[in-house]
């Protein structure tokens, strides 16, 4: 007989987003009539440019040419597309990347919940809280993180971003072995400043703890002070990985394209005390486990690098902004607090008199037709606080504000 993986059970029932769907869902068959207007998940709304969709065509007929048919492609990804990336992305920003150093690959969600398998399962993790959901359940699957009781998982080093603390994680007391940072982030819309992701990386490099640095939202950061990879502070290629995406940045959420940066120095230890590098390992498992991103869309990631798909995509990142600093201006006139919005596509709300999240999820649901994300679900922390999105189209961000205001006023 088989066995199941046990901490298989100990995952709540459903991942977040698939929570938020089904209870839309069931409201939606009791309430057919009702207009939705979905501001919840962070899926993008405008299409891709036409720079990518061209670059899809032209690899499209190239694939059924005789002379420039593709089968497998280099493990880490095509020279084209990664040549792009460290030209654009790291160079640009004064850091040295070598090709051997990046993996292309369909996804960042796959990457930094594939990561933790490189890790000893008794590894001690430490995620910032509220945080993408990913991190915690990929990490509960392999019987990393305990059991959850009331709500907190006891093996989970939490790091509180709240009010509090201006959204700005503390070092932990306790040590971790693994951390994961998220920035700018998601769900607060918050980000980290140079000295303090220096803090970070220092601290990271005197616990020999590895950070999981993801910068997926890093396009959106419009001050320039901000840094956009952590390998912007000295000495953090000997403690950080670092994973990108085209999904927000060009709008790939359907077409699947991503990256995750292992520097080849980066290394840890076996249990046993010998080093291993983590860029090897991580080969090793790619290799054998995965036959990398297709041609067509390595192509189509590789376009938004040229001058007309930097501009395009530029225009939607700006769309986006536009609609998150609407719906942040609109909620702080209301006299609420609201944060994000600014260097990140969120904006993360203090739910009014102290509703719990679930509970103005339902009050905006049922009385504005709105549809956002509730705190809880990006962990404990995150109670009492609710997310909305930029991603929606400027018509439904305008009309899901003037709905929320008169559900607010009621
Ligand atoms: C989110 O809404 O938090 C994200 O879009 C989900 C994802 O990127 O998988």
């Amino acid at each position: 007989m088989a066995h199941t993986n046990k901490h298989y059970l100990d995952l709540p029932g459903s991942y977040f987003f698939t929570e938020i769907s089904q209870r839309v869902n069931t409201y939606k068959k009791t309430h057919p009539e009702k207009s939705i207007i979905r501001l919840s998940i962070g899926d993008v709304t405008r299409p891709l440019v036409p720079a990518v969709i061209k670059a899809l065509h032209d690899a499209t007929d190239e694939m059924g040419q005789p002379s420039s048919f593709h089968g497998y492609g280099p493990e880490h990804g095509y020279e084209f597309l990664i040549d792009e990336i460290i030209a654009n992305d790291y160079t640009s920003r004064n850091v040295h990347i070598e090709a051997d150093e990046i993996f292309v690959s369909d996804g960042t969600k796959c990457d930094i919940a594939n990561i933790q398998e490189l890790f000893d399962p008794s590894d001690t993790v430490a995620i910032i809280d509220p945080v993408y959901p990913v991190y915690i359940d990929s990490n509960v699957m392999s019987g990393r993180l305990g059991k959850l009781i009331n709500g907190i998982w006891s093996k989970l080093i939490y790091l509180p971003c709240t009010i509090e603390n201006n959204f700005i994680p503390e070092l932990p007391t306790q040590h971790p072995d693994i951390i994961y940072l998220c920035y700018p982030n998601n769900p607060t819309g918050t980000v980290l400043s140079k000295d303090q992701l220096t803090i970070w990386v220092n601290y990271a490099k005197k616990e020999r703890a590895i950070i999981l640095f993801d910068a997926a939202y890093e396009a959106y950061i419009t001050d320039p002070t901000i840094p956009h990879s952590i390998y912007e502070i000295d000495g953090a290629k000997e403690v950080a990985i670092e994973f990108r995406s085209f999904s927000k940045t060009a709008g790939f959420t359907g077409l699947r394209c991503a990256y995750t940066v292992i520097p080849k120095e980066l290394k840890a230890n076996t249990r046993e005390g010998n080093e291993q590098y983590l860029n090897m390992m991580w080969n090793r498992r790619q290799t054998t486990k995965y036959n990398g991103c297709s041609y067509i869309v390595q192509k189509a990631a590789s376009a938004i690098y040229t001058p007309e798909g930097r501009k395009q995509i530029q225009e939607s990142i700006q769309y986006y902004m536009n609609n998150a600093l609407i719906i942040q201006n609109a909620i702080t006139q209301m006299g609420i607090t609201a944060v994000g919005g600014i260097n990140a596509p969120y904006v993360w709300i203090k739910t009014p008199d102290n509703l719990s999240s679930w509970d103005f999820f339902d009050l905006l649901l049922q009385n504005a037709g709105v549809v956002g994300t509730p705190g809880i679900g990006f962990g404990p922390h995150g109670e009492g606080y609710f997310r909305l999105t930029g991603f929606g189209s400027y018509e439904d961000t305008n009309k899901a504000i003037e709905r929320i205001q008169k559900a607010l006023l009621i």
